[in-house]
């Protein structure tokens, strides 16, 4: 941990094992779970323990170091068959996140060509994957950073920061940077309604830090871009298509439209694992529901009838003509279009 304001790591490798910090409890509870099986990851990433596209995308790869390591203790011929069901489990766990797919597409390059123990190899992959989004993160920190004005204060919505992330965060690492180099008079949280990623996990991660943080509900936003209280609103991403148009949790939509009708700027930042060449449009980005239970309870307490219908969409797709900055560790987009997309994915 190279960086100022980067202490955090909620997916680590230690001692044979996987170890998840249990996001569900956080702020309150700090607890690391330890994983020595891959459908237990996958069913962690299913509950939430772990979330966020980076860091699902990363547990996934150590699911994989985990089925192999059995696979290959119960027959060293054919282990790589034995894993396909576990592989698959890993990649349908959530379908929104492009990471996922990416992660497991690498991972399985690696052990094609593999003779042997395939365990150190996969491990050393994983871990290569995490760093190469930690140092992704901090180039984008540098380059969203520079973008930002003195005495900036943001609106950021869910939580893409170390949690979501390898570490050090997209989002967060740019308000992290900023941070550092002075920039930043206050930091707007979104509650992020119904999860909470806002109030519990980047209102926790800021405070840590000591970045000035004030939580909002979801719908105070207009209001707040009403009264000028911030010039910026800095996102992360689940998926990216082709064209720029951008996946992201439930309600960064409405803050796109909200920023240009109040002449704020909106800034998204991705690493390029997080960009879908495959996908013309957002469109064709499938958005994964979650149960009526994170809607209609609070804190284990029922808040609206028994049985009520509940629409509950975990992500939603901002056009890309609402986007005024795309940041990836490769470059920095103004008004991203196919053609900027894929001159920078080409470079
Ligand atoms: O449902 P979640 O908490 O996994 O959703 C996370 C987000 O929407 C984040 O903004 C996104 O994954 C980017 S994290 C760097």
């Amino acid at each position: 941990m190279t960086h100022p304001c980067d202490t955090l790591r909620a997916v680590v490798w230690q001692d044979d094992q996987l170890q998840l910090l249990d996001q569900r409890k956080l702020p309150f509870e700090q607890t690391m779970i330890a994983f020595d099986n891959a459908s237990d990851v996958t069913k962690a990433i299913k509950d939430m323990v772990v979330r966020g596209a980076p860091a699902i995308g990363i547990t996934a790869a150590y699911g994989v170091v985990l089925a192999a390591k059995k696979a290959y203790a119960q027959n060293p011929q054919n282990w790589t068959l034995l894993i396909e069901t576990e592989m698959q489990q890993l990649l349908h766990a959530r379908p929104t996140a492009i990471n996922l797919v990416w992660a497991l597409k690498r991972m399985r390059a690696c052990f094609s060509g593999l003779t042997g123990d395939p365990v150190p190899a996969l491990l050393a992959e994983a871990q290569r994957i995490q760093q190469e989004d930690v140092e992704a993160n901090y180039r984008m920190g540098e380059l969203g950073a520079a973008l930002l004005p003195s005495f900036c204060r943001i609106l950021t919505h869910c939580n893409a920061g170390a949690l979501a992330t390898g570490g050090y965060g997209t989002a967060l690492g740019v308000i992290r940077n900023a941070f550092t180099a002075g920039k930043i008079m206050q930091v707007y949280a979104d509650e992020t309604r119904p999860w909470l990623q806002g109030a519990r996990l980047t209102a926790w991660e800021l405070r840590q830090d000591k970045i000035p943080v004030t939580v909002i509900v979801d719908s105070a936003a207009a209001a707040l871009m009403r009264q000028r209280l911030v010039q910026w609103i800095i996102v992360g991403a689940d998926r990216i298509a082709a064209n720029g148009d951008v996946a992201n949790k439930i309600g960064t939509y409405n803050l796109a439209v909200l920023a240009r009708q109040h002449g704020v700027k909106f800034m998204v930042v991705a690493p390029t694992s997080t960009l879908d060449m495959n996908l013309t449009d957002g469109n064709k980005i499938i958005i994964e529901e979650r149960g009526a239970d994170e809607v209609i309870t609070m804190a284990g307490q029922q808040i609206a009838p028994h049985g009520v219908a509940v629409w509950n969409p975990a992500f939603d797709v901002t056009p890309a003509e609402l986007i005024d900055i795309l940041v990836t560790e490769k470059g920095v987009l103004e008004k991203p279009t196919t053609a900027s997309i894929s001159a920078m994915m080409n470079r």
